[in-house]
Order: structure tokens, then C-alpha cells, then sequence
């Protein structure tokens, strides 16, 4: 099994468990002691009928009471609505400022539970319990937290970190086909931008990894989380370096904004990838050509399906206007380098950036 994977920031610090069963999460929370009296897990209605019963036993070792508040699941709920219902739930709960949430889910659970924990009574403890590949990955890490409002993405939010991370990778054995594959998104996404040797390692183990058996699949998300605890321990409120986490993502979130979210975080950023890998090229990065098509294998190799719908480019290049990365008007873009290598360019011609939203939109 991988080895633990640690993050520091100014003002905390916290270790993400690696393991394959959740055998060793009473031994985590006794190790952060997080020994209170009242533990609350948020979850969403699926991730509830399969892993709540077996956390609150464990929790109930530890914990006086045990709670759940059960969200609906999906990203249109990230919103106001569900965390103002979940102030109520800890309310009802007689949640106190000792009162631990486990944010047990995939990343819209892990976004509103770490919001709704860092807002309520000014702050309390939570813990994050991923289960799905995109969560483990990315959202777990980091102390990223939000809602939505509107089509705008985590426009409402907080830099708030969690006590500790702990996956258990058996949990990515029931996610459904589709959630896998947009994990994998973000997997190849970081290696895009930092790991060329991851890379190859997923080009290399391609039928393992989607077939999950349990050692690649571990190393893939041991070694992702590795590069992004790094990132982060580096440059906790982006920035600097945390910026480059961003990669597809302007792209990727102006797709998955327009299609009301019918196109999942994952997917948007898999398409953002290829536009984003196209902009290197024609900014005068090099990028061989047959990147792109490797790229682009890849990805349709874990899932990626072409689009479905037209967008108008010229709604796509609006919408990046209201990303947060946007600033003082100006479009940044992290690019590439080569594999393993990115860098943030400063408001490209919009000729190129229209160019690589056609390239993106052509895949259809
Ligand atoms: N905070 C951050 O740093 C950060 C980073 C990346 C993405 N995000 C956010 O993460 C969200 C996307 O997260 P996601 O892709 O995990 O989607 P999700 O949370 O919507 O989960 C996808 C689906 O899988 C189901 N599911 C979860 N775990 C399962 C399991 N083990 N078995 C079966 N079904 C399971 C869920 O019920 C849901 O229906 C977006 O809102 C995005 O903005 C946040």
C-alpha cells in the first residue's frame, strides 16, 4: 500500500491516509485527537446507501453520537439551498464547536461539507473521506471549499483544510464508469503539468488502471496526491505556483458552465486539456503533434466521449471572463511547456484562444 502523503500550510498541517479499507480511521482520528462528543457525517444519497452504515459504526467507537445529513447528490446541488439545510441539520444535531464532520463523498459533498464546516460557528473541525477517483485525487486535498451560485462555479467559497484526508481506494470499485473516468481527468491533468513519468506510467498500465486493479490504481492516486499536497504546501491560497493546478480548467469550466453542467467537472477538464495542450502549441510551445493525439487517445481511452452539443466559441471565450482566475480583465492560461512542465501565459491574442476553443469544440 502506498506510503502516507503529508501537507503543510502556514497554518496547519495534515496527513492524507493511503489504505484500502477504512480499518485504520479510528486509529486517524485518535491520532489528530479529534476525540469529541459529537460526530456528524455529511454524505450524499448514494455515497449514503453504500458506505454511511459501516463509518458510523467505526465512528461509534469513538464518538458519543453519530449523525448523518444526507444531501442530494450531484453538482446542482452544490449550492446555498443545501448548506443553509445543512446549518439546520447541525443545529438539530446540537452541533457544537467540537463537533467533528466527515465529509464522506465525492467532490460536492467534500466542497459544501468543508464550507458548511467552515462557517459554522465561525469554524469547525472536519475530515475529509473521498470516494470517488476525481475527490481522492483533487478535492480532498487542498482546503478548497464552495458552492455554486448559479451557473457560476464556486464563486462563494473558503481556503478551510481539513484534519486529515483518508481514502480508502476499494471505494473507487463502486463508482460508476463515467465518475472513473472523469478522475482519471485530473489524474492525467496532473501529470500533464508536473510528472512526466507519471505519464508514461498511466500510458504504460492504461488496461490496469481502468480495469482498477489495486496496486496502479493506488500508485496513480498516491502519486497524484503527492503532486498536489506539494503544490499546495507551497502555495496554500494560489498565489503562485497552486495557479498551475489550473490547467484545462478555463476552458473546462466555461464547457462545463454552459452546458448547465450537463457535461461533468471531470469531462469539461479532460476537453479543457486538449485546448489547453493546443494553446501551448500555438503560443509556440513545443508541442510535438503527436501529443495532441496521444493526448486525445488517452483520454478517450478512460472515457472521454466527444461533444454532443455545439457551444458558440464566442459564448465559450465570454464565459471565461467570470472565472475566478480572470484578473483585472485579463485571461491567464496555464500552458505547457512540454509534458511535466507548465507555466502561466498572460492574456494570449483572443485569435488563439478562439483558435483552440474551435479545436476544442471540432471534437464532435
Ligand atoms: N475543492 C477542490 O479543490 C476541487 C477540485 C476539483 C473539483 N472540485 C469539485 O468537485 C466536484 C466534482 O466532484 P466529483 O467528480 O467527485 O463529483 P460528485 O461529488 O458529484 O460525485 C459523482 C457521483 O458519484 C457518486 N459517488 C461518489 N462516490 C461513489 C462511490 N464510491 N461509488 C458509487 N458512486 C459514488 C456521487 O453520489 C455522485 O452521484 C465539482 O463540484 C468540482 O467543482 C473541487
Amino acid at each position: 500500500m502506498a506510503a502516507n502523503v503529508y501537507v503543510q500550510t502556514p497554518l496547519t498541517e495534515y496527513q492524507i491516509y493511503i489504505k484500502n479499507s477504512y480499518d485504520e480511521l479510528a486509529f486517524a482520528i485518535q491520532t489528530t485527537n479529534l476525540c469529541g462528543y459529537t460526530a456528524v457525517i455529511i454524505t450524499d444519497e448514494i455515497v449514503d446507501r453504500l458506505y454511511t452504515f459501516s463509518i458510523r459504526e467505526l465512528l461509534l467507537r469513538i464518538f458519543t453520537n453519530v449523525y448523518a445529513a444526507v444531501i442530494p447528490a450531484g453538482e446542482t446541488n452544490k449550492n446555498h439551498e443545501t448548506l443553509i439545510a445543512l446549518y439546520h441539520k447541525l443545529q438539530e444535531f446540537h452541533a457544537d464547536r467540537q463537533t467533528v464532520i466527515f465529509a464522506l463523498g465525492g467532490g460536492v459533498v467534500g466542497d459544501v461539507a468543508g464550507f458548511c464546516a467552515s462557517t459554522y460557528m465561525r469554524g469547525i473541525p472536519y475530515v475529509q473521506l473521498p470516494t470517488t477517483l476525481l475527490a481522492c485525487v483533487d478535492s480532498s486535498v487542498g482546503g478548497k471549499t464552495g458552492v455554486d451560485l448559479g451557473n457560476s462555479k464556486n464563486i462563494i467559497g473558503a481556503f478551510y483544510q481539513p484534519q486529515f484526508v483518508y481514502i480508502n481506494t476499494s471505494a473507487i470499485q463502486s463508482l460508476p464508469p463515467e465518475q472513473f473516468s472523469a478522475g482519471m481527468g485530473e489524474v492525467i491533468k496532473t501529470a500533464l503539468i508536473r510528472d512526466a513519468e507519471l505519464y508514461e506510467y498511466i500510458r504504460d498500465n492504461r488496461e490496469a488502471i481502468r480495469n482498477r486493479e489495486e496496486t496502479p490504481l493506488s500508485t496513480v492516486i498516491a502519486r497524484t496526491c503527492r503532486i498536489k499536497a506539494k503544490i499546495v504546501t507551497a502555495d496554500e491560497k494560489e498565489t503562485g505556483v497552486r495557479a498551475i493546478l489550473n490547467f484545462g480548467h478555463t476552458f473546462g469550466h466555461s464547457l462545463e458552465s454552459l452546458s448547465g453542467f450537463g457535461i461533468s467537472h471531470g469531462h469539461s477538464v479532460m476537453h479543457g486539456c486538449r485546448a489547453a495542450m493546443y494553446l501551448s502549441k500555438l503560443l509556440g510551445y513545443d508541442i510535438k503533434d503527436h501529443y495532441l493525439s496521444d493526448l486525445t487517445e488517452l483520454l478517450e481511452f478512460f472515457g472521454l466521449s466527444r461533444l454532443s452539443s455545439e457551444y458558440p466559441p464566442d459564448l465559450l471565450y465570454d464565459k471565461m471572463f467570470e472565472d475566478k482566475k480572470t484578473k483585472n480583465g485579463e485571461l491567464n492560461f496555464v500552458l505547457i511547456t512540454d509534458i511535466g512542465f507548465a507555466q502561466i501565459y498572460k492574456n494570449p491574442t483572443k485569435k488563439a484562444v478562439f483558435d483552440a476553443i474551435q479545436y476544442m469544440m471540432d471534437y464532435r
